[in-house]
């Protein structure tokens, strides 16, 4: 909104967004096509995030090309060589078949491909870290390199109101390679608590991982993080390039969300 461009969401639970008032929030499904037009009209630029079932993905993009004539689409390191980005799965394969259906739609596109998010420690790390001293945890000594959101978010601004980002492909990473014990113990350092890292093995994981995500995207990360071990993070600069200003740290982002891990 800085840049004074009028920005418009759509999403299931307008009650619940969240988002300044300067936002026109409305409602829509992205497994629900037609609930989508109200909100298309009128509309450039789109950037879409995608974490609904496949089946409507065709009928969705159709819509998107008849009104908007740009879009940034948050996709995945697809194409980088870093073996913790190279496992199979299932989101891996919806991804791809959304990039192919984007780049021949007509779309002036933009990629970005960020890796593992930071806040993924507010799912995976706070609700432990809330009920005590002791974060139970599989694989702690692969290192990733946590993102902020926002600086995803200020590169995704870049690309949808700047000339210039036409057929990028932007891969994304905050600017640090951190093991997960690392990054716990940045959170325990930054709420000044002693937190204590108890390796799990991924059969455990696969169980106890279940009350907070689903099956599939714990499958995803344990071979994910199984082909990082012994392998420092991929770490790129292109948020510092296209934002001209340093990517946040870990310990940014930590300091910044340290009231959902004190409880
Ligand atoms: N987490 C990571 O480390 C990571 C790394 C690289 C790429 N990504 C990609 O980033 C995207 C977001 O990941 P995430 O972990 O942030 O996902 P998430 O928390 O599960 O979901 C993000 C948002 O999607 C919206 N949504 C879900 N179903 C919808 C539907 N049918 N129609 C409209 N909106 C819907 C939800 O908003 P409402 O409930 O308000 O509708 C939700 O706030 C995914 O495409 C993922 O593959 C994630």
């Amino acid at each position: 909104m800085a840049t004074g461009a009028q920005v418009r969401t759509l999403t299931r639970n307008p009650d619940a967004a969240g988002l300044p008032q300067q936002v026109d929030v409305m409602r829509g499904d992205l497994t629900l096509p037609d609930t989508l037009d109200a909100c298309l009209d009128g509309i450039d630029t789109v950037f879409l995030v995608w974490v609904a079932p496949p089946a409507t993905i065709a009928a969705v993009l159709e819509r998107i090309a008849k009104h908007a004539r740009r879009i940034v689409f948050l996709s995945a390191p697809l194409k980088t060589a870093h073996p913790l980005f190279q496992q199979p799965n299932p989101f891996r394969e919806v991804t791809a078949q959304m990039e192919r259906l984007i780049e021949s739609s007509g779309l002036q596109w933009t990629f970005l491909r960020p890796g593992m998010f930071a806040a993924n420690a507010l799912r995976w790390w706070a609700p432990q870290i809330r009920a005590g001293n002791v974060v139970r945890w599989p694989y702690v000594s692969v290192p990733t390199a946590p993102i902020d959101e926002r600086d995803i978010a200020a590169v995704a601004v870049r690309a949808l109101c700047e000339e210039g980002h036409a057929r990028a492909e932007y891969v994304l990473t905050g600017p640090q390679s951190l093991s997960q014990a690392e990054q716990v113990l940045t959170i325990g350092q930054v709420i000044g608590r002693s937190l204590r890292i108890e390796e799990i093995s991924p059969e455990e994981a696969r169980r106890e991982l279940l009350a907070i995500m689903p099956a599939s995207v714990i499958n995803m990360l344990l071979d994910a993080w199984a082909a990082g071990i012994g392998q420092p993070a991929f770490v790129t600069s292109t948020v510092a390039e296209i934002t001209r200003a340093p990517a946040r740290t870990f310990l940014d982002w930590t300091t910044d969300h340290a009231a959902a891990f004190r409880g």
